[in-house]
């Protein structure tokens, strides 16, 4: 596919079919991750693909705190609507999920997170590309300790995660403001 074509057709996938995805694909996606520029080229970003049991607990984890006091201050804190149970049943039924995580460096907080961005982007894109769908998911936020914890990475930030599977549905594209609105030339 050609590039603007790849960014064109890519949405967020949240159905998926219960197909696997060979290994090598995973390893693809993670290598072209692994391309994305850094910020000093610190490349602060460790990927964790998860599946099956693993996959389920950290949904539970999400699940389990949903109601908790703690949560729900955060999310009056960071103004967010409550997607998590939505995502986490999304989580459960997608056959992989990436885990991106990040070392704590408050120094490089702003550049090792845009880097990270830029990184995940990759992987989505390239899901596209090869006929994938994926879903980049910031609702770990709330648990990320816990989950960290789970899979044994307490020394590391949980930042994001991106779940990947051969989609079954077909969106359409979702609303953009039109160039005019974000452009400015001066
Ligand atoms: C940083 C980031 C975090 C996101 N977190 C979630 C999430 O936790 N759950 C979810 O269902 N979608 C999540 N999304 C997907 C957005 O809702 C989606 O990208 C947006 O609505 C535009 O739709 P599109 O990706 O199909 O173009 C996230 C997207 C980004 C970029």
């Amino acid at each position: 596919m050609e590039l603007k074509e790849t960014i064109k057709n890519r949405r967020s996938i949240r159905k998926y079919k219960n197909t696997k995805i060979a290994k090598e694909i995973i390893e693809d996606l993670i290598d072209c991750a692994r391309l994305a520029p850094s910020a000093k080229n610190r490349q602060p970003w460790k990927f964790v693909i998860v599946t099956d049991t693993i996959k389920n607990q950290i949904a539970d984890i999400m699940l389990e705190k949903e109601n908790s006091a703690k949560v729900n201050l955060e999310r009056k804190i960071y103004n967010a609507n409550s997607s998590v149970k939505t995502t986490a049943k999304i989580i459960k039924e997608a056959p992989i999920l990436i885990l991106v995580l990040k070392e704590y460096e408050d120094n490089w907080m702003i550049g090792d997170l845009l880097s990270i961005g830029g990184a995940i982007e990759h992987i989505c894109l390239r899901a596209t590309d090869l006929g994938l769908g994926s879903l980049w998911i910031r609702d770990i936020v709330y648990t990320q300790k816990d989950i960290a914890k789970l899979i044994g990475y307490e020394n590391m930030e949980l930042i994001s995660a991106i779940s990947i599977g051969y989609p079954d549905e077909n969106p359409k594209p979702r609303p953009r403001k039109e160039l005019n609105e974000v452009l400015e030339w001066l």
